[in-house]
C-alpha cells in the first residue's frame, strides 16, 4: 500500500463496490489522480468505470476501500455533507439533460440561480462561461436548434458554474459523430490546461487514442492497465487545440482517420409557446 494520501491526490485505495450479492461493480480498484490531471476511465460497458465516478459524487459509497478526495475520505461522509461535496464538482452527465424550453443563456443561468448565486453573479458569470465553452454566439438558442455537440457544450457550461476544480464527465461524447466529439475533446482539454482535473469515462476507443493523455484501462471492475503517454509534449497539444480554435478550421483537418463531418441540417426557428413566452431571465440583460 503505497498510494500517497496527500491534499493534492485522489485516491482509490483497494475500493470495492458490491450492489448486490452477485454483482461487484469495483473488485479492489487503487488509482491515484494527481490535482490537474486529465485523465480517462476507459473500458467496455459494465467495466464500473461511472461507478468510479459515482464514487466521487458519492452517489455510490464503498462496499470496502478508502476513496479519498484531496485529503479527505469522501465514503464515510455524512449525507448532510454531500451537497457540499457535489459542489467542489463539474457533473457532464451524457444525456446533456438541458431544459428545453429554456434557452441557452437561461439554461446556465437557472442552474446559478438554484445554488444561490444573485441576478447580479449570473449577469457577469454567465456570459463567461458560455465563451470558456465556445457557445457564446448561441446564447439565445433553444437546445433543439442546438446540433449534439453544441448541446453538450451548454452541458458543460452548466457543470462549470461553480469554478470547480474537477470535473467528472461520463461518455460525454456517447452520443456524438467523431466531429463533434473532437469539439468536445479540445473544450476539456482547455479547461484541463488551465487547473481543473479532468476524469473522462468512456468506450470511445478512437477519442483516447488522438488525446495523449493518462489512460486507465478498466476491465470487470479491475484497472488493468494504466497508462501515461510520453511521447507528445503539453506544448503540441496546446498549439493543435489553439489553431483549431483561432482559425475555425474543422478541428478533425489533420486527423484524417475521421470521416467529414455531414452539413449540419437547422431546422429553422420554431414558433414560440406560451411557456416560452414567459418574463424570464432576460438574455444579456
Ligand atoms: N445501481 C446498480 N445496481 C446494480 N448493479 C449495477 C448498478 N449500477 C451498475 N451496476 C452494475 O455494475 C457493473 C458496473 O457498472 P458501471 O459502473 O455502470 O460500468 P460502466 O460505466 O463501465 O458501463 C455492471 O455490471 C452494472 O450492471
Ligand atoms: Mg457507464
Amino acid at each position: 500500500m503505497s498510494a500517497p494520501l496527500t491534499q493534492d491526490n485522489i485516491v482509490f485505495d483497494k475500493v470495492e463496490v458490491k450492489y448486490s450479492e452477485y454483482v461487484y461493480a469495483l473488485r479492489g480498484v487503487s488509482l491515484t489522480i494527481a490535482r490537474g490531471e486529465f485523465v480517462f476511465l476507459m473500458g467496455q460497458t459494465g467495466t464500473g468505470k461511472s461507478t468510479l465516478l459515482k464514487l466521487l459524487t458519492r452517489e455510490v459509497k464503498p462496499t470496502s476501500g478508502r476513496v479519498l478526495l484531496w485529503g479527505r475520505e469522501i465514503g464515510g461522509l455524512p449525507e448532510r455533507d454531500v451537497p457540499a461535496l457535489r459542489r467542489e464538482m463539474g457533473i457532464v452527465p451524457q444525456d446533456f439533460a438541458l431544459l428545453p424550453r429554456k434557452r441557452v443563456y437561461e439554461n446556465v443561468a437557472y442552474a446559478m440561480r438554484a445554488i444561490g448565486a444573485t441576478r447580479r453573479e449570473v449577469r457577469r458569470r454567465v456570459p463567461e462561461i458560455l465563451e470558456r465553452v465556445h457557445i457564446g454566439h448561441r446564447a439565445d438558442a433553444f437546445p433543439h436548434q442546438l446540433s449534439g455537440g453544441e448541446q453538450q457544450r451548454v452541458a458543460i457550461g452548466r457543470a462549470l458554474i461553480n469554478n470547480p476544480p474537477l470535473l467528472l464527465a461520463d461518455e460525454p461524447t456517447g452520443n456524438l459523430d467523431p466531429a463533434h466529439s473532437w469539439e468536445i475533446m479540445e473544450i476539456l482539454m482547455e479547461l484541463n490546461r488551465r487547473g481543473t482535473t479532468v476524469i473522462v469515462a468512456t468506450h470511445d476507443q478512437m477519442v483516447v487514442e488522438r488525446m495523449s493523455k493518462r489512460v486507465v484501462n478498466m476491465q470487470g471492475g479491475l484497472v488493468v492497465s494504466d497508462v501515461t503517454p510520453s511521447d507528445v509534449s503539453a506544448e503540441a497539444i496546446t498549439q493543435h487545440v489553439t489553431a483549431g480554435w483561432d482559425d475555425e478550421e474543422p478541428a478533425h483537418e489533420d486527423h484524417p482517420i475521421l470521416e467529414p463531418e455531414p452539413p449540419e441540417e437547422f431546422e429553422g426557428p420554431i414558433p414560440l409557446d406560451e411557456e416560452d413566452l414567459e418574463p424570464e431571465v432576460p438574455p444579456h440583460a
